[in-house]
């Protein structure tokens, strides 16, 4: 096969992590003889200092001429004062909303010998296998008006929650179409107590759930789920949510996992071009250390052979090396303390060397 993919580093550990992920792109290619062209991208950060844009020209055209999309992270102190609009995040938004991405997948699954890297006791967690489905498009995100300003010699701020039914008929049919092929339950997120944009949501979601009878449909207050989701996780097959809900609830479901260096995830519209990326950002208190953990961003790897290429041999081989590299207890400083399990602590690079090590064996 042959497939072009632009390769975006942005910010903090966001370089680190990609280049673990790109030694991996590159093994699986030369074992499965794919032809795969990668073309670097400045984003983010990197992009304001050097075109002081934080999604160049440039940039949008290799994306544009790619087959997918790998992103690192975005973000960090230096750029944390700049107007909204001029901010590094900018750019995840405007690739997000330009190439229609409009359904954010977050899987949450535990590696058992990662139990005890997280929190939550064992019993809760053994078994622990749900994805988030996030609307990535609508929402508080992009809703506008979108403005501070003085009214009555004050400073107010507003942001805009607005959905369509159409935004949330579509979404609601890839969750729906996703339960099918796992364990059939989809759980909406939604705060219908008190928002209007939550009332239309559980209407179009009932409708939606009519031409799925086999899926059963349960809704909750996203309060309550933030609580289910350390309480019970193994309660979960989808959660199909709103883009604010979403971002919040995985940043939480991470940590049943362990860190939030293991979480990928891929954002996909109606074409099989996807923008992949793990949930985690550019972490400024770490970068530079060696020491991210790079998981995330190669099991997003895995996502993007999955749902963009179609090519699961490849995809199951990057998660099953990933679970064999953890399962000889070589972790990263982020999974390391209190784990029985951990042998090695190691860094981001021998991390990346690890896994690439075991695919080229084959796991
Ligand atoms: P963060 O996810 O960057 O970091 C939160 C905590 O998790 C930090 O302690 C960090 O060290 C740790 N962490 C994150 N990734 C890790 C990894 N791979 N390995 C080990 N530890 C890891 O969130 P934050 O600190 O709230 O945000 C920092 C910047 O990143 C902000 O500018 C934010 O806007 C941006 N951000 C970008 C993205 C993205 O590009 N997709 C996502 C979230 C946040
Ligand atoms: C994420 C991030 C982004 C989001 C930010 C950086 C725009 O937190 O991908 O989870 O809020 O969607
Ligand atoms: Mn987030």
């Amino acid at each position: 096969m042959r497939v072009k993919i632009a390769v975006l580093p942005g910010d903090g550990i966001g370089p680190e992590v990609v280049k673990q992920a790109i030694k991996v792109i590159n093994v699986l290619s030369k074992k499965f003889h794919h032809q795969v062209e990668i073309k670097e991208g400045i984003v983010g950060g990197a992009a304001i200092d050097k075109f002081g844009d934080p999604l160049p020209e440039e940039t949008w055209k290799i994306c544009e001429e790619s087959d997918s999309i790998l992103l690192g992270a975005v973000g960090g102190p230096k750029w944390d004062n700049l107007p909204g609009d001029k901010r590094p995040e900018k750019a995840l938004l405007k690739l997000r909303s330009g190439f229609n991405l409009f359904a954010n997948l977050r899987p949450i699954s535990i590696f058992d010998e990662l139990i005890f890297s997280s929190p939550i006791k064992e019993e809760y967690l053994k078994g622990v296998d749900f994805i988030i489905v996030r609307e990535l498009t609508g929402g508080l995100y992009f809703g506008k008006p979108k403005e501070t300003r003085i009214e009555n010699g004050e400073e107010i701020a507003i942001d805009t929650m607005i959905y369509r039914t159409s935004e949330i008929r579509r979404i609601a049919h890839v969750a729906f179409k996703m339960a099918q092929k796992r364990k059939k339950k989809v759980t909406s997120v939604d705060k219908a107590n008190i928002l209007e944009c939550s009332r239309l949501w559980r209407k179009i979601v009932e409708e939606v759930a009519k031409e799925y009878p086999d899926v059963a449909l349960e809704h909750m207050y996203v309060d309550n789920c933030a609580m289910q989701i350390v309480r019970n996780p193994k309660q979960f097959d989808v959660i199909l949510t709103e883009n604010t809900f979403g971002d919040i609830l995985s940043d939480e479901a991470a940590v049943i996992t362990g860190s939030i260096g293991m979480l990928p995830s891929a954002s996909l519209g109606e074409t099989k071009k996807g923008l992949y990326e793990p949930i985690h950002g550019s972490a400024p208190d770490i970068a530079g250390q060696n020491v991210a953990n790079p998981i995330a961003t190669i099991l997003s790897v895995a996502l993007m052979f999955r749902y963009s290429f179609d090519l699961e041999e490849e995809a199951k081989l990057i998660e099953k090396s990933v679970r064999k590299v953890l399962s000889l207890g070589y972790f990263t400083k982020d999974l390391y303390a209190n784990n029985p399990y951990a042998q090695k602590m190691v860094t981001t690079e021998e991390m990346g060397d690890l896994i690439c090590s075991v695919i080229e064996g084959g796991a």
